[in-house]
């Protein structure tokens, strides 16, 4: 999502004259999108500002100016707090208010002439969603984003995003359709369809209605050239039969799914608020391998959240080994300010988290290494995306998300090319083109 947003600011600033530099040094104005989600990703700002910093005053005393400006959700939950720590900051804007970017920046440029910092706070959540005020995102390249719903309802006790996005929102369905259709034009094949609950989308139907996220993805595999669908990042409660049997019924969704479970402990579930057990959740993934019995299950885990018992952490340790992810992102629980789960008894030692996520990361590892071994010998779709890791080759996706490398020339990237996968790593794969791929190139 912050790679997207961060993708939308470029685009609001590009008519003041912006464009994306790769390096801070020199630059007129540089935004640092933050996240809040875990205490490491937060203080990272922190020590980012300080880097930046000289750059900033080298810029002044060669007469020049620098803008700089913290966005998203630190900036939302902690603005005050980087103003009064980083008083250089310019501006703090909210992950619900850079499509007014422009508006601070000229605010920014008439105060160039004070000493003292801007210090322009803006993180309410406007009533008017920032959407309607955003130009058309253009596709750069192959793959894209397409942010369809946004915020969060859910509560879970360990997770700021409730506070840091705010409400939940859906986004009208023919604003995504126009949205998709433009990117498609633009030559994206691939859409990402993005939203922290992205499957609990109940956005106005393009027609009449409300729209569920199975309905909308039905609706876009009809754009031609739309070759490949994604979604993230759902919420196992909002996996209802509509977009389950969307996984059955549209080929080009494809059979990969990112469907966090945190923890696989009925009472932590229970503490987590998550509002599911360990049982709905096996039988969602039984109902999903029903309807596509290839599809590629991911999750995300936090392990040493408060009253994680070894025999919890055991339960977890359990459903891994029963459902067999294909890849996990793991985590140990970090105790965010103003959540319930801060405040709940039972915080569990660091050495003791340290422990869990090691053996648990172990065991996921393990599972993705084995089910990228048991891709070997198979011919597999990939979208080819870009310049790979060595000169001569290409990196791509997999209908699993698995990064394949292969040798080819430039002018494949935006391909879709049957590919022999003759290796396996622990995170990617590695393929050559077919016979009959060499035949055309060489004919
Ligand atoms: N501590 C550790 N991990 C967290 N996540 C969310 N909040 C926390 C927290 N306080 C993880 C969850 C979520 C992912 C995006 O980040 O696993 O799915
Ligand atoms: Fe956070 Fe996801 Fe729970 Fe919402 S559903 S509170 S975003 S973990």
């Amino acid at each position: 999502m912050n790679v997207y947003d961060s993708g939308r600011m470029a685009d609001v600033l590009a008519p003041l004259g912006y464009a994306p530099s790769d390096t801070a040094e020199g630059a007129d104005m540089v935004i640092l999108n933050t996240c809040h989600i875990r205490e490491k990703a937060a203080e990272k700002v922190f020590s980012d500002l300080g880097r930046i910093r000289p750059f900033k005053e080298k810029k002044s005393a060669e007469g020049g100016e620098m803008i700089l400006a913290v966005a998203g959700c630190v900036a939302q939950a902690e603005g005050e707090q980087i103003i009064s720590r980083a008083p250089y900051v310019d501006m703090v804007l909210g992950p619900q208010t850079y499509h007014r970017l422009p508006e601070m920046v000229a605010r920014a440029a008439r105060g160039a002439d004070q000493s003292r910092a801007r210090g322009i706070l803006d993180t309410e959540f406007p009533a008017e969603p920032k959407f309607d005020h955003l130009p058309a995102p253009k596709a750069d390249g192959p793959t894209a984003f397409l942010s369809v719903q946004e915020g969060c309802d859910k509560f879970c006790t360990f997770c700021v995003v409730p506070y840091t996005r705010g409400a939940e929102y859906s986004r009208p369905a023919a604003d995504i359709l126009k949205e998709a259709r433009g990117l498609t034009a633009g030559g994206a094949r691939e859409i990402t369809l993005l939203g922290q609950n992205v499957n609990a989308y109940h956005g106005d139907g393009a027609t009449s209605g409300t729209w569920g996220l199975g309905r909308l993805v039905r609706e876009l595999a009809e754009i031609e050239g739309l070759d490949r669908i994604r979604y993230t990042t759902s919420h196992p409660r909002d996996m209802d039969d509509d977009l389950i049997s969307a996984h059955r019924d549209v080929p080009s969704l494809m059979p990969f799914l990112h469907l966090p479970v945190q923890s696989g402990s009925d009472k932590m579930l229970q503490a987590m608020n998550r509002g599911h057990t360990r049982d709905e959740y096996r039988h969602i993934i039984e109902r999903l391998r029903t309807a596509r019995p290839d599809i590629a299950l991911s999750s995300d885990f936090i392990v040493g959240a408060p009253g994680e018992t070894d025999a919890d952490f055991m339960d977890t340790m359990n459903l891994v080994s029963e459902i067999e992810f294909t890849q996990a992102y793991s985590f140990k629980y970090s105790a965010r300010p103003g959540t319930p789960a801060a405040s709940m008894p039972g915080h569990v030692a660091e050495e003791v988290k340290s422990e869990r996520l090691q053996i648990l990361q172990m065991l996921l590892e393990n599972q993705q290494t084995a089910f990228n071994k048991k891709c070997v010998g198979r011919t597999m779709d990939v979208l080819l995306t870009g310049p790979g890791r060595r000169a001569g080759q290409l990196v791509g996706r997999s209908p699993y998300l698995q990064p394949v490398h292969v040798e080819a020339t430039p002018e494949n990237v935006g391909n879709i090319l049957p590919l022999f996968i003759e290796s396996a790593r622990p995170n990617s794969l590695g393929a050559k083109l077919t016979c009959s791929e060499l035949e055309t190139i060489s004919a």
